[in-house]
């Protein structure tokens, strides 16, 4: 892949891409970002991302520079020009550069970039294997509901789960889990019960959460929606991670303890089947 860059209206390779360092993104984490899975070199599931691009700017009063539907053709402009066949595309907006104030500056144009990221999603060897966990304190802010690029909390506990040798963070508050660093968390529960924690505003809404639980209603599974705590998912016969980075990504290890025996559940791997098949089916 030549990776192709869209900064403000041009095209240019990644490497030159360069915004000011006046913009409000690198300032204040003044933005809103999205992230969209690309499989065979198009976009999977990627209304649900530009929905929620369109919801989250809405919450920060910032006004996209281009309609959704150019957003769309520039992503897959982007896809074209960089020959990606396999990964994402991150999209990134922000409220333009301006003098260092807090408030909004009168007249900013907003910065909006886009740039491909190459990523075998569905072949990764941790979808055979599963993934390690570990568990940190949820220090984020109160509105998790929007997709800002205010990312510290995460970067810390990603990092930290790096550090001990696993795969993503679990935040934790009031005894239980939101979600991961960059993923929403499920469990299915011993009496066969498919548990994710419910949207609000202490979570991302899940594109890719969305997608699996209506798949798993079709599946006719049994699923619930409430918030749970690590010792429930360390009892749980299954569990996963979805996003559109992974798809569905089975765990099999939390805080150091085996979680589901240690290896990969049937019903992680056939909803990651099944997520698959449906993301072909409906890329576009
Ligand atoms: N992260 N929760 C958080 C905090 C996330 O950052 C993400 C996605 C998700 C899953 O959302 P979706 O299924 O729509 O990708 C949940 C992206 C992939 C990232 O930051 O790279």
């Amino acid at each position: 892949m030549n990776p192709v860059a869209y900064v403000n209206g041009s095209y240019l390779p990644l490497s030159e891409a360069k915004v000011s360092v006046l913009d409000r993104g690198f300032l204040f984490a003044d933005g809103i970002y999205e992230v969209s899975a690309v499989l065979d070199g198009k976009l999977i599931d990627n209304d649900a991302h530009l929905a929620r691009l369109q919801r989250s700017v809405g919450e920060i009063a910032l006004a996209l520079p281009e309609p959704i539907a150019r957003i769309k053709e520039i992503q897959q402009e982007i896809i074209r020009r960089s020959g990606l066949v396999d990964g994402m595309v991150y999209i990134e907006v922000t409220r333009g550069a301006g003098p260092r104030d807090f408030a909004f500056p009168k007249e900013a144009t907003p910065t909006l970039v886009m740039f491909p990221m190459e990523k075998d999603i569905v072949n990764a060897p941790s979808a055979k294997t599963g993934i390690a966990v570990i568990t940190v304190p949820d220090i984020r802010w109160e509105r998790r509901d929007i997709k800002s690029i205010g990312l510290l909390a995460q970067v810390l506990a990603k990092q930290a789960a790096a550090e001990a040798g696993c795969q993503e963070a679990w935040m934790v508050q009031d005894g239980v889990i939101t979600e991961g660093g960059s993923s929403s968390v499920f469990i299915l529960t011993p009496d066969h019960v498919l548990l994710t924690r419910p949207n609000s505003n202490a979570i991302l809404p899940g594109c890719t959460r969305k997608a699996v639980l209506a798949l798993a209603d079709e599946q006719k599974l049994r699923i619930e929606e409430r918030a749970f705590t690590v010792a429930e998912a360390l009892a749980a016969q299954e569990a996963f991670i979805t996003s559109a980075s992974a798809f569905v990504q089975p765990v099999v290890r939390i805080d150091g303890q085996p979680v589901a025996g240690g290896k990969p559940g049937p019903i992680a791997a056939r909803l990651r089947e099944i997520y698959i098949g449906f993301a072909r089916a409906t890329a576009e």
